[in-house]
């Protein structure tokens, strides 16, 4: 027995020394201290050894089992503190490599042309507002002096929700949603950018797109104001030298009604590919408030006059970057989204 005890202090002391790492001294501690350890298995040796011997061992085997442990605690902290010396080497870096690159988004063309227009008219003295995408038949189209079976309805081919409600093809009904909520406080001031919805797809028309209404309400509101304010628009948007060309048009909701073309940024109004020739663009829809319309809303049309107007954001933004297909807005090609 003697000898044994012995022995396991030596090979102990021995293996101890060679542990190379935490891992290891903890195999190495169950080998030896665990359950099934050496030590304690000539712990349950004892019952063999002759009753009047048995203190003694217990004791050299008992002030092993004391020194292991205290041998294991001291390995244990020599080694922690070689492994922290070693960190610096392991996590190591290299201040030399080059960096890992990173693409910075940026604004879309159309949240761009949002903006700007946005700009323009808020430094007019307009105020923007707001109104739903998932909109009433009534604001939409019979508020704007379309009842059902009206066949202007058919122009704005439309998307419904249900017989009263349908996505909202222009931004127009936010016109009456204003005034009403206004009325009868003058002036109405405001423009509403957002998004409208149609059933129309090709390389002009895009089911999802944006438009800016306009609208300005007060006592002597004329023609001469949309036009003088249509003008300065043009040019803060296209540059100075541009013009603008009102033409004679139909809206149910206003009266009379002009579409509004801008001289050609490419050719100056000589003529050319873009403009098809005839040295003009076309950018919105516009006319004087509807009596109807102000009715509805609140306002007397006997009292007060109107101009409102509504320009395709997409058409806006094709023509200030040369965009000849509408859907390069929608498909997310960074090749396109990218330029700036
Ligand atoms: C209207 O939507 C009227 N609400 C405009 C208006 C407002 C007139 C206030 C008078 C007073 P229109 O359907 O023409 O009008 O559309 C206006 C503009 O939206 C068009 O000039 C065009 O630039 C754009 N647009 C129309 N349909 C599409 C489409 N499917 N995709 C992209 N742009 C479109
Ligand atoms: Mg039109």
């Amino acid at each position: 027995m003697h000898e044994r005890i012995e022995k396991l202090r030596e090979t102990l002391a021995e293996d101890l020394k060679s542990a190379a790492d935490l891992k290891e001294l903890e195999a190495m501690r169950v080998r030896y201290l665990g359950k099934k350890g050496e030590v304690t298995l000539l712990m349950r040796k004892m019952g063999e050894v002759p009753a009047e011997e048995r203190p003694f061992f217990g004791k050299l085997l008992n002030e092993l089992k004391k020194s292991a442990e205290g041998l294991f605690d001291n390995r244990k902290a020599e080694l922690e503190s070689k492994d922290a010396a070693n960190r610096w080497e392991r996590e190591r870096i290299d201040v030399t490599l080059p960096g890992r690159s990173f693409s910075v988004g940026r604004k879309h063309p159309i949240t761009l042309v949002l903006e700007e227009i946005e700009e323009i008219f808020t430094c007019m003295g307009f105020k923007i507002a707001e109104g739903p995408d998932v909109e009433l038949d009534y604001y939409n189209f019979e508020a704007l002096n379309m009842p059902p079976e009206h066949p202007a309805r058919d122009m704005q081919d439309s998307f419904y929700i249900n017989p009263e409600v349908l996505l909202r093809t222009h931004t127009s009904p936010v016109e009456v949603r204003t005034m009403e909520a206004q009325a009868p406080e003058l002036p109405v001031r405001i423009i509403s950018p957002g998004k409208v919805y149609r059933r129309d797809d090709d390389v002009t028309h895009s089911p999802m797109f944006h438009q800016v209404e306009g609208l300005v309400v007060d006592r002597g509101i004329t023609f001469a104001d949309l036009k003088g304010t249509l003008l300065m628009f043009a040019r803060e948007m296209f540059g100075k030298d541009r013009e603008i060309r009102l033409r004679p048009s139909f809206f149910p909701f206003t009266e009379p009604s002009a579409e509004v073309d801008i001289s050609c940024i490419v050719c100056n109004g000589k003529g050319c590919r873009v403009c098809g020739g005839t040295g003009w663009l076309e950018i919105l829809g516009s006319g004087m408030s509807h009596p109807h319309v102000l009715r509805v809303s609140g306002y007397d049309p006997e009292e007060v006059t109107g101009y409102a107007f509504g320009m395709g954001v997409e058409r806006i933004a094709m023509l200030k970057y040369g965009i000849d297909d509408i859907r390069l807005f929608y498909t997310n090609d960074l090749r396109m989204l990218s330029q700036r």
